[in-house]
């Protein structure tokens, strides 16, 4: 039964003490976040800030958005996709932290826009987004709200590939902070977030054997190269398809069998996009795809595998399992596709660990404040996590692992700053 009223529209409220367990839990591996919001609450930096949250919600989110609240911030929450939303943690959000959160897991896309309107009726300062459906609502359709914003934060790359799109044909009324091309946000979160997460979610949607498998990654961006890693520390012959050159050699030079797609969808077994972008699998890779090919993606949208060629080419459609549609192809072979399509990390499992994600959010916590420290000095545009930001969270990231590191002596300082030294 759901709830839905100004203070949220929530699956079932009396899951939320399951959801205050699991957002504790999570905070355990959430150290830096954990900082951040101790700081917070001394020193309320984001005091009488109206904020507006569209990102998974999850037990990580949750302790984010805590944070941001324990901060000043007036914030409000939806999920930035229709199938990734923990519903025991939406429910304690509303229910335990007094935030309202708009977000059901399986809301289907009328709901999810209403959602996003449902925030900006908050009439935001500060945007938090991760994929752009918050800005580009905000944008297209009620571009009135935008006299109240001061700026946002944008978490994946799909967003800052839309937004900088924006930014090209100087539609982007705001500025906004890439929290995506933070090295402390995409080397850890992307890689490592993603290639353990998308494994887990195909693992519980199916229970597959990694060991001996032909496992295909579509795309060898830090997504790709993380998925790519972790499938072969399981014991799968991994095969990379990219467009890039440069990445494509580079996943040569880390040893795996890199070919054309429509030469790997021959082959593969399971099939993994990872791209960002439109089709990787289209009509003439589903054609000749052996029986039993196991589909899904891990890119932000679920635009990668092309499921209206896939229906076309069906003659019927079963769920065998939950995350699970089996398509009966009309020449006898069966094709499955998990999660829909959708993200299959935060479909099938619980997205990121949280301790990668705490890195990731701690530079969303620092860049809304960056945004309301520097309020009127930034124009309209898409901005770099400041690399002062970035630095500290792997400082205190490092100090909560307790590990101790280097700094230079004075001379070495000097000489990495000289040009008069050689043989
Ligand atoms: N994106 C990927 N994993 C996530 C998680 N666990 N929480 C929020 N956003 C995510």
């Amino acid at each position: 039964m759901t709830s839905r009223s100004s203070t949220g529209h929530v699956k079932d409220l009396s899951l939320s003490q399951e959801g205050v367990n699991r957002i504790e839990w999570a905070g355990r591996e959430m150290p830096v976040v954990g900082l951040i919001r101790e700081r917070f609450m001394r020193e309320k930096p984001l005091a009488g800030v109206r904020m507006a949250a569209c990102l998974h919600v999850t037990t990580e989110t949750a302790n984010l958005v805590i944070a941001l609240k324990d901060g000043g911030a007036d914030v409000v929450v939806c999920a930035s996709n229709p199938l990734s939303t923990q519903d025991d943690v939406a429910a304690a959000l509303v229910h335990e932290y007094g935030i309202p959160t708009f977000s059901i897991k399986g809301e289907d896309d009328e709901t999810y826009y209403s959602h996003i309107s449902a925030v900006l009726d908050h009439q935001p300062n500060i945007t938090m987004d991760d994929g752009a459906d918050l800005v580009s609502t905000l944008h297209r359709e009620r571009s009135e709200l935008l006299r109240h914003v001061i700026g946002g934060t944008e978490e994946t790359t799909t967003g800052v590939i839309r937004l900088t799109a924006m930014a090209k044909d100087e539609k982007l009324a705001y500025p906004i902070i890439a929290v995506n091309e933070a090295e402390t946000k995409h080397f850890f979160d992307n890689r490592y977030g993603t290639g353990q997460s998308t494994l887990d979610g195909i693992t519980r949607a199916t229970n597959i054997l990694w060991a001996g498998r032909r496992v295909v990654v579509s795309g060898y961006g830090w997504c790709g190269r993380g998925i790519s890693a972790r499938a072969r520390g399981m014991g799968s012959h991994v095969i990379v398809t990219e467009v890039n050159p440069v990445r494509a050699l580079e996943a040569v030079m880390d040893g795996f069998t890199v070919m054309s797609s429509i030469e790997a969808a021959a082959v593969g077994e399971v099939f993994i996009t990872a791209t960002g972008g439109y089709h990787a699998i289209g009509r003439d890779h589903l054609e000749v795809m052996p029986h039993g090919a196991i589909l899904s993606n891990s890119g932000h949208f679920n635009v990668e595998i092309d499921l209206n060629a896939l229906e076309e080419m069906s003659t019927g459609k079963r769920k065998p399992r939950e995350f699970v549609d089996e398509y009966q192809i009309s020449d006898g072979r069966k094709i499955y596709v998990l999660g829909e399509g959708r993200l299959i990390n935060l479909a099938a499992a619980e997205g990121h660990p949280s301790a990668v994600m705490d890195m990731s959010f701690a530079n969303q916590a620092l860049g809304a404040e960056h945004i309301v420290k520097n309020h009127g000095q930034l124009g309209p545009g898409v901005y770099p996590v400041p690399e002062d930001i970035d630095a500290e969270v792997g400082r205190l990231k490092l100090a909560s692992l307790g590990i101790k590191i280097d700094t230079l002596t004075p001379e070495q300082q000097n000489y990495q700053e000289s040009w008069e030294f050689g043989t």
